[in-house]
């Protein structure tokens, strides 16, 4: 007998005798004659419904058991059904029980429960109907970016978790080490009572990396073009609906590509993955429609029909001063533009996703191409509507002696880079790449609004559960 998954049967369209399915109950009701159940087993968002005879004593024995959450397997034949809801169902022939699910202490109720409790229940919530739906979104939406950069020639490299620089130069770095923690005094010190990290496993100072962006330049810079699809770590204090302590990043980084190439390939990226993931996830983008964000069918035209404003920093500043009243941080040329003011430009004046680009050199980081006007760098930042900062990326500055002075401005250790700025010293080329926040991209095309459910097990201050 052949086992399907419930996404096979209910795309066979067509009867089938003498398959079996397996998977969890999500609900039963008792006729005179019949039972009905609903099975699903995750590979799709429909169910499969089970005819069961339960004047038949070894089922009506077995179905007090058979109650949401409870895992079996069945067999018998899938037949055209006579009433309205679906297509086919299941003529039970044979009922195993895998595993009882005791229903007083059964977290995942089948009445709609809230985010936050099924946060303290995350090795139960992918049983619930949409956290199932947007772990498949997440797979679905990691095949596209894959698949988008296959079909554009870029090849996949994997840079290093545990790194010893530090890309994004804002100290928000975890450290890692082999000595033990709990016992700080046991630590080796030097002779100027520091710790003494030569001692240590890797024999220096090493971290969580918080970018795979400048092992990246050094793939690109050999391959043509390359993107990195990894784990990110960043130990920054920030407890918001956009920010985890470790999330998912895409880097791209191409060779002979200029800021306007970089732009472009943002935007074309951004909405090739958001079709593939509009037409091979429609049941559960539905779901999110129907139940959470009535808006998502919206928002995903906007960001895949619209071609996306290209603005630059310094006319960004002339829009939002003459809003100034509006915001809780002022603005004024030089400033870092924070979340409120992003969703204002794409959300309120341009309604639609924002390319901002060609930012103030002080806030930007220092591998950012210098601008002739020596004050601003070929910096860009993709915004969209209800979350901001998508995408952040720049060309990268190929000028030895100009990266030098840079990296002294910044006060960086040249001599830990020697690797970075032989790139500049032979063959260096114009490149430019750029970092998507994976989990910010699931909360775009799910409508989900907190960081937190778009993670299997999200890591956020104060919380490192499971
Ligand atoms: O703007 P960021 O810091 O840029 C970089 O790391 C560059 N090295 C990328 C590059 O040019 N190769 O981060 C890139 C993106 C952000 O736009 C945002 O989507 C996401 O990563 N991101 C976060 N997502 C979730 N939680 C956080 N704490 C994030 N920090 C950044
Ligand atoms: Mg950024």
């Amino acid at each position: 007998m052949k086992t399907l998954t419930v996404s096979q049967l209910l795309e066979k369209d067509s009867p089938l005798s003498d398959i079996s399915a397996q998977g969890w109950i999500k609900t039963r009701r008792d006729l005179k004659n019949q039972s009905f159940a609903e099975l699903n087993d995750g590979s799709c968002r429909k169910n499969l419904q089970l005819v069961i005879d339960n004047t038949n004593p070894q089922f009506s024995a077995l179905l007090p058991r058979l109650v949401n959450g409870a895992a079996v397997k069945v067999s018998g034949d899938m037949v055209a059904s006579p009433a309205a809801g679906q297509k086919y169902e299941l003529i039970v022939k044979s009922l195993e029980i895998y595993g009882d699910c005791p229903q007083e202490a059964y977290p995942i109720q089948k009445k709609k429960t809230s985010d936050e409790f099924l946060r303290t229940v995350a090795h139960l919530r992918p049983r619930t109907n949409k956290y199932a739906a947007m772990l498949r979104v997440r797979s679905e939406l990691s095949y596209a970016i894959h698949k988008y950069f296959k079909d554009n020639g870029f090849f996949y490299v994997h840079t290093p978790i545990i790194t010893a620089s530090d890309c994004e130069g804002a100290g928000q770095m975890f450290n890692v080490t082999t000595f033990d923690t709990a016992k700080p005094l046991s630590f080796p010190v030097d002779k100027d009572g520091n710790t003494d990290f030569s001692k240590d496993l890797f024999g220096k100072k090493t971290f969580l990396t918080v970018s795979g962006q400048l092992e990246g330049e050094t793939m690109a810079l050999a391959l043509g073009k390359i993107y990195t699809f990894g784990p990110t770590f960043r130990a920054e204090n920030s407890n918001t609906y956009r920010h985890a302590a470790e999330f998912w990043m895409i880097e791209p980084e191409m060779a002979f590509y200029d800021l306007y190439d970089d732009m472009d390939l943002a935007e074309d990226f951004v909405k090739k993955i958001t079709l593939h993931v509009m037409k091979n996830c429609a049941d559960d983008i539905e779901l999110f429609a129907k139940f959470l964000d009535k808006d998502l069918p919206s928002t995903l035209a906007n960001i895949t029909e619209n071609s996306y404003e290209r603005l630059a920093y310094t006319d960004a500043v002339s829009i939002l001063e003459k809003e100034n009243s509006k915001f809780e941080n002022k603005v004024s040329w030089g400033v870092d533009l924070g979340s409120e003011h992003e969703r204002f430009l794409t959300e309120t004046y341009f309604k639609k996703p924002v390319i901002m680009y060609n930012k103030p050199k002080n806030s930007a980081a220092f591998y950012m191409k210098l601008n002739d006007d020596g004050k601003t760098v070929r910096g860009m930042d993709l915004l969209v509507p209800r979350i901001g900062e998508l995408i952040g990326g720049s060309e990268r500055e190929n000028r030895l002696d100009v990266l030098e002075k840079k990296m002294e401005d910044f006060k960086m250790n040249k001599d830990a880079y020697w690797w970075y700025l032989d790139l500049r010293r032979f063959g260096s080329v114009p490149h430019a790449g750029f970092g998507l926040g994976f989990e910010r991209m699931m909360m775009l095309v799910t409508g989900i609004s907190n960081i937190r459910d778009v993670c299997c097990y999200p890591r956020v201050p104060g919380y490192a559960e499971f």
